[in-house]
């Protein structure tokens, strides 16, 4: 049993008492793996060092299964953590950094040497076991960590950016590792990272984090399609969604969102949030995915009533798709993907329609969403 349970958690650091972390309110499901994602700063390190017993929690109460471990050391919380900044014993060997934690618990020889060599193997340091910490890369040393990590069962398993050092491929690869060693020991897991794609890919929910605040706690699509707020809307997704900002104008009984170069008409959900929330003649933000805008004649066709007008300034092909930058006559410009086989030249003026089942709508001031 290992739920955790955050309760009105906060972190104040130092004489100013600057608060790192604010209300943390947060249940994690046993066996659960939930991912932290945020920007620098946002207080994830400290959230998770608080839980692990590093860092003194300053108000509220930290559970693991029943227990309130407030008080408890580090040692007596079953956890095992991989930092962001991994310390690995400088005399040892590789193999007795990863068999460690393993020989305090006193586990038979054979079956140490079983589960270091696994480890080693999974993560492909099984040529550097002799070798001292020192006489690694990098990259090497990052793994030793998730090794002396992986080898142990615990009640948590608690992963601050453990990838960040790695290059692209082997990131890949231990990304599919960690999850598939999650499916195989199913244990609670809280990972950090600053990457959103990351975040995507691992949880099977994201805790979404600014300014020691959470801002959404869903599954990975709900917070790509149905973020509470702006911010999570800008930070999660590659490229972001796309802003506009217009006025609602009420014509003949519909809505229409304007901006001084076009309009383009709401959905019948959509005017009825916003005429709920008096935004009739006010400013708000169109929210929309590049993915959700069309250079088709069919989406057009579709939607006859919310088509617009702009600039190709340039694009970037990433292979599988390509992305246009068109300059819309607003002070945003609109990022629309295309597929790769679409190739307009720089500086063409071209007309795109927007899925307007898909647009979102954020308030002006305080960027919350205001449909759904
Ligand atoms: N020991 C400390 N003393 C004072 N302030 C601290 C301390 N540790 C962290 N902070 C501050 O607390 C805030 C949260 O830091 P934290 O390390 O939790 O961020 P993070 O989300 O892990 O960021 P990153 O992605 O850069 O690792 C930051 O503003 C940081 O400057
Ligand atoms: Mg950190």
């Amino acid at each position: 049993m290992a739920r955790i349970l955050f309760n009105h958690v906060y972190k104040r650091y130092g004489k100013y008492k600057e608060v790192a972390v604010k209300d943390f309110n947060l249940e994690v499901e046993d066996q659960e793996f939930l991912v932290f994602v945020g920007p620098s700063g946002c207080g994830k390190s400290t959230t998770l060092r608080m839980l692990a017993g590093l860092e003194d929690i300053s108000e509220g109460e930290i559970y693991i299964g029943d227990t309130i471990v407030n008080n408890y050391p580090p040692k007596d919380r079953d956890i095992s953590m991989v930092f962001q900044n991994y310390a690995l014993y400088p005399n040892m060997s590789v193999y007795e950094n990863i068999a460690f934690g393993l020989r305090l618990r006193k586990q038979p020889k054979h079956e140490i040497d079983l589960a270091v060599k696994r480890a080693a193997r999974v993560l492909e340091i099984e040529n550097y076991l002799d070798r001292k910490p020192r006489e690694l890369s990098g990259g090497q040393r990052q793994r030793v960590a998730l090794g002396r990590a992986i080898v142990r069962t615990p009640q948590a398993f608690l992963m601050d950016e453990p990838l960040s050092n790695l290059d692209a491929r082997l990131r890949v690869q231990m990304r599919s590792e960690i999850i598939s060693l999650h499916r195989k020991i199913g244990v609670t897991m809280i990972y950090v990272t600053h990457d959103q794609v990351e975040a995507m890919t691992m949880g099977d929910r994201v805790v979404v984090m600014n300014r020691g605040v959470i801002q959404q706690v869903d599954t990975p699509e709900q917070v790509y399609n149905k973020p509470v707020n702006m911010f999570v809307a800008n930070f999660i997704g590659n490229p972001p969604m796309n802003f506009i900002d217009g006025r609602i104008r009420e014509e003949a009984g519909k809505l229409d969102f304007h901006t001084n170069r076009f309009k383009l008409r709401l959905t019948e959900k959509q005017a009825y949030h916003l005429r709920k929330e008096n935004l009739v003649d006010m400013t708000v933000v169109l929210g929309i995915r590049a993915e959700n805008i069309s250079f088709d004649e069919i989406v057009m066709e579709a939607f006859p009533d919310s088509v617009l007008t702009g600039i190709l300034q340039f694009n970037e092909f990433l292979g599988s798709d390509r992305y246009y930058h068109m300059d819309i006559g607003t002070e945003q410009t609109l990022v629309v993907r295309a597929h790769p086989r679409h190739h307009y030249d720089d500086g063409t003026k071209v007309t795109v329609a927007l899925d307007m089942n898909k647009a979102l709508f954020f308030h002006k001031t305080t960027g919350v969403l205001l449909t759904d």
